[in-house]
């Protein structure tokens, strides 16, 4: 995590793009991404997927990389990969991603964005990698030796968002060491060849982060986390099952009652309304109550988006499509901006 000074920093920075897009929206290019390692969840939805779409209907230029190379930072295997990335790809379209608007594109398909990564690497010494506060926690999240991958994945990351001037980056706070990052190796580039590359912001859009069920942090490995592609039926059980306490009156109290409080932050971020009114609400209906509530909540706040979802995957031709469309767009910029960098740099021949 950054400290609190530059947490300040980059969200007075975050806010002042925030104020600015409302109007301006196309003078911005958005890039965001995601790691194709499972589903995504409604924190993934809350925090992120959701600011992507009101983003891309501005009429802001967006554009989505699935991270396939971040995949194998810290795991030793590409299973699922393929699964993984056509799913991701049926998740945003759900979600209202338009892949008329919106560039959908993987790492692996696009070599000119990995190009960039040695002239970038150049740009950045040994210490200035190791000093990354989210790099070390991964490694020692994920009990692997620090690969060379892992390590330089946040310069790997600037080549994500430079390859196609990216300027606003939806993330979230773990992710703002990698903002740095790409604006060192930006100002870098620019003074020490000429300037290619613009300043970027990263977007602190989820200013509360929706914990998994139990309370602790959503993942997946907790099982914690209701995925999109979940069905109504499943949803309800996982609420069902999730852990309370046993007392009866319902009271929005994240420190002593995670369990509790967790379902209201769910029931609430669906419904608009702040958790301890729905608390009050309930009150002595205790948990069973609770959880009724809950699963309708999500339920039917998300049964739009799991028709739509479903109906994507009776069309993978139309999946396998779009994806392969955003590949060649991806493409054609990546190979412009590496142009224009070795022209920069002198490399013609
Ligand atoms: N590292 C990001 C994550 O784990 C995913 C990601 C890959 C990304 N490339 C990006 C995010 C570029 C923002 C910009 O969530």
């Amino acid at each position: 995590m950054p400290n609190e000074k530059s947490f300040e920093a980059a969200q007075l920075a975050s806010d002042t793009v925030l104020a600015r897009i409302q109007e301006h929206a196309s003078d911005y290019t958005m890039l965001t991404g995601d790691r194709p390692t499972g589903r995504l969840h409604l924190g993934h939805y809350f925090g992120t997927l959701k600011e992507r779409v009101r983003l891309q209907n501005l009429g802001m230029p967006t554009n989505i990389i699935i991270a396939d190379y971040q995949v194998i930072t810290d795991r030793d295997t590409t299973e699922h990969i393929q699964d993984n990335v056509y799913n991701m790809v049926i998740d945003y379209l759900a979600c209202g991603i338009n892949p008329e608007k919106t560039m959908i594109f993987t790492h692996s398909a696009v070599p000119a964005l990995n190009q960039l990564m040695l002239p970038f690497l150049s740009l950045l010494t040994e210490a200035e990698l190791l000093r990354n506060p989210t790099v070390k926690a991964e490694q020692e999240a994920s009990g692997h030796a620090l690969t060379g991958l892992l390590l330089t994945y946040p310069v790997h990351q600037a080549c994500d968002i430079l390859f196609c001037k990216g300027n606003v980056v939806p993330v979230g706070r773990d992710q703002l060491p990698h903002i740095e990052t790409t604006n060192k190796i930006a100002h870098r580039f620019n003074a020490r060849y000429g300037t290619v590359f613009p300043e970027v912001t990263g977007l602190l859009t989820a200013s509360t982060m929706l914990p998994g069920l139990d309370g602790r942090k959503m993942s997946k490995s907790y099982g914690n986390a209701i995925s999109l592609c979940m069905t109504k039926e499943e949803t309800t059980k996982l609420i069902k099952k999730s852990k309370t306490d046993s007392e009866r009156c319902i009271t929005y109290d994240p420190e002593n009652r995670p369990g509790v409080s967790a379902l209201l932050s769910t029931a609430a971020i669906c419904l608009g309304r702040e958790p301890e009114d729905i608390a009050d609400e309930i009150g002595m209906g205790g948990a069973g109550m609770l959880k009724q509530y809950v699963s309708a909540a999500v339920n039917d706040y998300f049964a739009e988006i799991r028709e739509r979802r479903c109906e994507l995957m009776g069309n993978m031709d139309y999946i396998r499509e779009v994806l392969a469309e955003g590949n060649k767009k991806a493409n054609t910029i990546a190979n412009a901006t590496l142009q224009e960098v070795r022209e920069t740099m002198g490399m013609v021949y």
